[in-house]
């Protein structure tokens, strides 16, 4: 197995991810910015690092493209988010594909968090609109309002243990 991690991040959990499985895979982990100067067949196995935006998995469109040329690959899609791991977050990474691309991946969720100071305008603008929503349904005191109120970070390097036993598993 000859592995690449290929991450997208914005505040640094996917990447904090993908340094992580890098050290224990022993494999290089580029940002997204980089995919267009890395020699790809030089890789069998491709670990694509990403996170939910409003349920989008970011990069996702540029990873579908790839797809047709990548089926003699194995190829490893790791999405962060704020939520906690679960059944749901799993659905939520489904939708994002068709059946044919869902049935190419294998795909694994990393608990995240949120970093508002390095969240951009626009994400910090779209986070206070979704923080309204949820007080307005949950109420002020809710947990989920409350969690979501301020930065937290739930990344655990454990949680790449699945992933990296699916690799050596190859
Ligand atoms: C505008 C916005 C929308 C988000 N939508 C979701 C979401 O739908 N589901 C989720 O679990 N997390 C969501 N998050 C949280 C991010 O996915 C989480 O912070 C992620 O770990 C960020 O990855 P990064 O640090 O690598 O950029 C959202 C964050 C922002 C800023």
């Amino acid at each position: 197995m000859t592995p690449i991690i290929l991450y997208h991040s914005r505040t640094g959990f996917t990447q904090q991810y993908a340094t992580w499985l890098s050290e224990d895979l022993h494999c290089p982990a580029l940002p997204y910015r980089e995919r267009g100067s890395i020699d790809w067949f030089k890789y069998d196995t491709v670990l694509f690092g990403s996170w939910f935006h409003a349920g989008s998995v970011m990069g996702k469109s540029w990873l579908k493209q790839q797809l047709p040329q990548w089926k003699e690959k194995h190829v490893i899609l790791f999405v962060t988010g704020a939520a906690p791991a679960g059944e749901a977050q799993t659905a939520a990474m489904e939708q994002n594909f068709t059946p044919q691309e869902w049935a190419q991946l294998r795909a694994f969720y990393l608990p995240g968090g949120l970093r508002y100071e390095r969240m951009g305008t626009v994400d910090r603008a779209m986070m206070a609109v979704y923080r309204r929503m949820l007080r307005a349904k949950e109420g002020p005191d809710s947990l989920a309002y409350q969690t979501i109120c301020r930065s937290f970070d739930m990344a655990d390097r454990a949680a790449i243990r699945p992933i990296v036993d699916c690799c050596q598993a190859l």
